[in-house]
């Protein structure tokens, strides 16, 4: 790759401090018994792109409303794209990131498919350290949490004709969370959506853009009013075959030590929990097949017990156990304990993550 500036680094971005950040016992108050996406840092980074200019004015600035013409392109036809990741505090008082490289080039995917400009995998990593350099005291160190980074792009032009926005915003905002299943590793219940599908083919579904979400909201709710925590998507062509959750990858572990993922076939989010798993469940042993998995085969094998294990992984749900399974006409379940390879290979990555194991696969980076 050539560059006609030289790569941003955080000192690239203008630091605007916030007038009145938390005080430390404000912020330890709102750092106790933390949930997932409730509370957010004093600033965010944010760069500014147009069609004439590319990318231009980095900046961190006081986290806050972002005002916005109510004809912004993103309000109306949701040309918005996001990525998530975390930041990690080891018992050194150090702070990690997983693989932030695989989200950046992934945004870029998400971005092209949504007409949206590619923010340079240097600028995304740089708004990271420039926003930490700032907010690192928000970084919690209580077991299990982090700091949740939620990067994203949104169209600000102001015109209703359909076409791409000339004006788009990257901002960067990161929320200091706990666990996204407030149960700890208790095996959720899936509903498998038979009326409703999340993407189809040539869709967005391999894209991490907001509109995906939106249209898992209503199938959620339903969900949740027949007593589920979560949907998992049928591919819409064939209503037959397994894609992934709203908002997580799926896995299937056999007796016979082999575990299924449904592959990467355009209409599922690739993973890069997913693709760690892989790596990790690999280096188990364990051989691990990415192919087409039929409901009926999910279905069957779990009654029967030739599947011992499902679980759903994703960066918000780490690795979760899945336990009961059901739909209008059938309902299974591995028992209301966690598997012994769910939670190994659970183990192991947050191991990683967290520093208490070495990092063999070279997947983590030092922020601070
Ligand atoms: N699938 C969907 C629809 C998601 O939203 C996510 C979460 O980001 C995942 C899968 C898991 O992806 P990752 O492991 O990169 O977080
Ligand atoms: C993530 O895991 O980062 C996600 O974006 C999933 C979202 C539903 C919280």
């Amino acid at each position: 790759m050539t560059h006609l500036v030289p790569s941003p680094t955080a000192e690239a971005f203008r630091v605007v401090p916030h007038p009145a950040p938390a005080t430390a016992a404000e912020r330890a108050e709102r750092l106790s018994d933390l949930r997932f996406g409730t509370t957010f840092t004093d600033h965010m980074a944010r760069i500014t792109w147009s069609a004439g200019r590319g990318w231009e004015d980095r900046r961190v600035e006081p986290y806050g409303p972002i005002p916005m013409d109510p004809a912004a392109s993103v309000l109306h036809y949701a040309q918005e794209v996001f990525e998530g990741l975390k930041a990690y505090r080891w018992a050194d008082g150090s702070i990690h990131l997983f693989r932030p490289e695989a989200n950046a080039e992934r945004l870029q995917r998400s971005a092209a498919r949504l007409a949206l400009p590619e923010l340079p995998v240097e600028d995304f990593l740089a708004s990271i350290h420039a926003l930490l350099e700032l907010d690192h005291a928000w970084v919690p160190d209580a077991p299990e949490t982090s700091l949740y980074l939620r990067p994203f792009l949104i169209g600000t032009d102001v015109f209703l004709g359909l076409r791409p926005s000339r004006k788009v915003e990257y901002l960067l905002i990161a929320s200091p969370s706990g666990p996204y299943f407030r149960g700890g590793v208790a095996p959720v219940s899936i509903w498998v959506e038979r009326d409703y599908h999340r993407a189809g083919p040539g869709g967005t579904g391999a894209a991490k853009c907001g509109g995906n979400y939106a249209a898992a909201l209503r199938p959620q709710v339903e969900a949740a009013q027949r007593g589920f925590d979560q949907v998992l998507y049928l591919d819409a062509a064939t209503g037959s075959v397994l894609e992934e959750l709203g908002g997580m990858n799926v896995f299937a572990v056999r007796t016979d030590g082999t575990v299924l993922t449904p592959i990467i076939n355009g209409n599922i989010l690739e993973g890069i929990t997913r693709a760690s798993v892989i790596a990790l469940l690999e280096d188990q042993d364990l051989k691990v097949i990415e192919r087409d998995i039929s409901l009926d085969e999910l279905r069957d094998g779990v009654e029967s017990g030739e599947i011992a294990e499902v679980f759903a992984c994703g960066t918000a749900a780490i690795v979760t156990p899945v336990g009961r399974i059901a739909s209008t006409d059938f309902e299974v379940g591995t028992g209301d304990q966690p598997g012994p390879v769910t939670l190994e290979v659970r183990r192991r990555l947050t191991d990683i993550q967290y520093g208490r194991a070495e990092d063999t696969y070279g997947w983590m980076r030092r922020a601070l």
